[in-house]
């Protein structure tokens, strides 16, 4: 077991080395490699503009959480929400907590107070068990949680990022998102390993219907 252990953190690191990604996110002073899937949705989809309102969801250790901070400017308001705790991000409003909780839900909309979010992106993930199943459940779960809060804040015409797994799940989780928000697409980031069931959906405006009483 320990062996086994071993040999896959040594292969992780050979990749992690090799990796050209990697090396930039260092040269480019990110947190992660994962801020160049965002850049890369973001010169697609035309994600951001300065004085936006963010809110990143599984933001740890928080290279997207940087990239959104650049990107909205001192005008604009980041706020990053993650289980784990992670060093501050200048001009980024931190939460630490479990995003399915309602208690942090309610703590993500004070920390937005007035502001209407323009754009919710979520990389969140759970920690994989390797038994796919359970872990495309686990990702359903996080990525409709997060649909359902981004529909309850968003601006009218405002954008939803989330990740979610492929496989057999997927059309049912973005055919429930479509019901939600108009537009919905998938991505695939060139910075997103091939090897890696991850995808993106990034939708347009949430679909609030106003339903016009019958007359009398
Ligand atoms: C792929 S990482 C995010 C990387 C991040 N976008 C970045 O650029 O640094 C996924 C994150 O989701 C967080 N996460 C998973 N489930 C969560 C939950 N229920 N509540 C809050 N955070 C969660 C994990 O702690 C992890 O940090």
């Amino acid at each position: 077991m320990g062996s086994k252990r071993t040999a896959r953190s040594r292969a992780w690191i050979a990749r992690q080395e090799k990796d050209p990604y990697v090396r930039e996110a260092k040269a480019r002073a990110y947190r992660s490699r994962a801020v160049f899937k965002l850049e890369q949705l973001d010169k697609k989809d035309s994600l951001f503009r300065r004085g936006m309102v963010v809110v990143d969801l599984g933001a740890a250790p928080g290279s997207w959480s940087q990239y959104a901070a650049q990107k909205v400017g001192p005008e604009g308001f980041v706020v990053a929400l993650d289980r784990l705790n992670f060093p501050p991000i200048p001009g980024v409003f931190q939460i630490t907590g479990d995003f399915t909780g309602a208690d942090i839900q309610q703590k993500l909309n004070d920390a937005l107070g007035a502001r209407q979010p323009d754009l919710v992106i979520s990389d969140l993930a759970p920690n994989l068990s390797g038994v796919q199943s359970v872990d495309q459940a686990a990702m359903e779960d996080l990525v409709i949680a997060a649909s359902r809060f981004a529909w309850s804040c968003l601006k009218p015409k405002g954008v939803l990022v989330a990740k979610l797994f492929e496989g057999s799940h997927a059309m049912g989780v973005r055919n429930q998102i479509s019901c939600l928000f108009r537009d919905c697409q998938i991505r695939k980031p060139p910075a997103s390993r091939s090897h890696s069931a991850e995808i993106y959906l990034v939708t347009g405006g949430p679909i609030r219907q106003t339903i016009t009483p019958l007359a009398p």
